[in-house]
């Protein structure tokens, strides 16, 4: 098994899916991971199935001011943060005969206000010590826009451009930054929806080997499975006509 080049980590949405695995795979490369998420319960069952070295956090990162100061606080008292991954996160259809507005503010305050709060939070110990590692869970959904997911993949999408410009930033200072799009992966987010409308599904622990792999190359941007990734990348290159089209059919 790879070592892994980071001692300390924050992960946001540990208490299951993607959140829960990469904490699994960190914590079996020794790297002490600091599991956040709302349930308490479900971050300490990770702890006894993946070891001490998981140490659980409750946190609600729609509460983006506590977010920010909680992740400040956590970098000063324990000496440091290597690595922080904003996984935390939510999707729900974008309904626009009958809007749920709670639904669709949800998505705003965690994707991106949520994700932008954690990774912010750590920016100024790493940038002071000149060390450390970026991390946000993206989608390929915050490549193409998809009818009935306007508000997610617009999330994504912000989460996405948010990470390329903070790379701009503080790449001098020494720090890597990642951003992630997965494809369709098993979770408690995809089990509502029906197979036959997420081709090449993945499992999890699949997709969290490739994340982790990913993340120790320092990749800077890491989009897969590459077929659906290339199938985005052709619509996309579509005139705008055709891909409205064709992305039309998807609903
Ligand atoms: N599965 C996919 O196909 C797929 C594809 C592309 C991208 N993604 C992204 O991957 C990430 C992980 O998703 P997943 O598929 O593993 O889904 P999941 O199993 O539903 O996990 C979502 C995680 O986010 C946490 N979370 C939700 N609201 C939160 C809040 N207010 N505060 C703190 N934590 C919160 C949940 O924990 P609590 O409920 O305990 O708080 C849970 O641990 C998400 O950002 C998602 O958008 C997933």
């Amino acid at each position: 098994m790879s070592t892994a080049p980071w001692k300390t980590a924050l992960l946001t949405g540990a208490s299951s899916g993607l959140g829960r695995g990469l904490a699994t795979w960190l914590a079996k490369r020794d790297v002490k991971v600091y599991a956040a998420a709302r349930r308490l319960d479900q971050l300490e069952a990770l702890r006894a199935e993946a070891g001490p070295n998981i140490v659980p956090l409750k946190l609600d990162v729609s509460d983006s001011d506590a977010t920010f100061a909680t992740v400040r606080r956590l970098d000063a008292e324990c000496g440091g943060l290597d690595l922080v991954i904003a996984n935390a996160g939510v999707g729900d259809d974008t309904r626009v005969k009958r809007l749920d507005w709670e639904s669709t503010s949800r998505m705003v305050q965690v994707n991106v206000a949520g994700a932008t709060a954690t990774l912010c939070g750590a920016l100024p110990g790493m940038v002071e010590r000149k060390r450390g590692h970026l991390v946000g869970i993206s989608s390929l959904a915050g490549l193409v826009a998809l009818p009935s997911s306007s508000v997610y993949c617009a999330t994504k999408a912000y989460l996405a451009m948010f990470l390329e410009g903070l790379r701009l930033d503080v790449e001098r200072y020494g720090l890597s930054v990642t951003s992630i799009h997965p494809g369709f992966v098993k979770s408690e987010m995809t089990a509502k929806n029906k197979p036959e409308a997420m081709p090449f599904l993945l499992e999890t622990d699949d997709a969290v080997e490739r994340m982790g792999r990913a993340m120790l190359r320092r990749a800077k941007v890491y989009a897969f499975p590459w077929q659906l990734s290339s199938l985005i990348a052709s619509a996309q290159a579509l005139p705008r006509p055709l891909r409205t089209a064709v992305l039309r059919r998807l609903r």
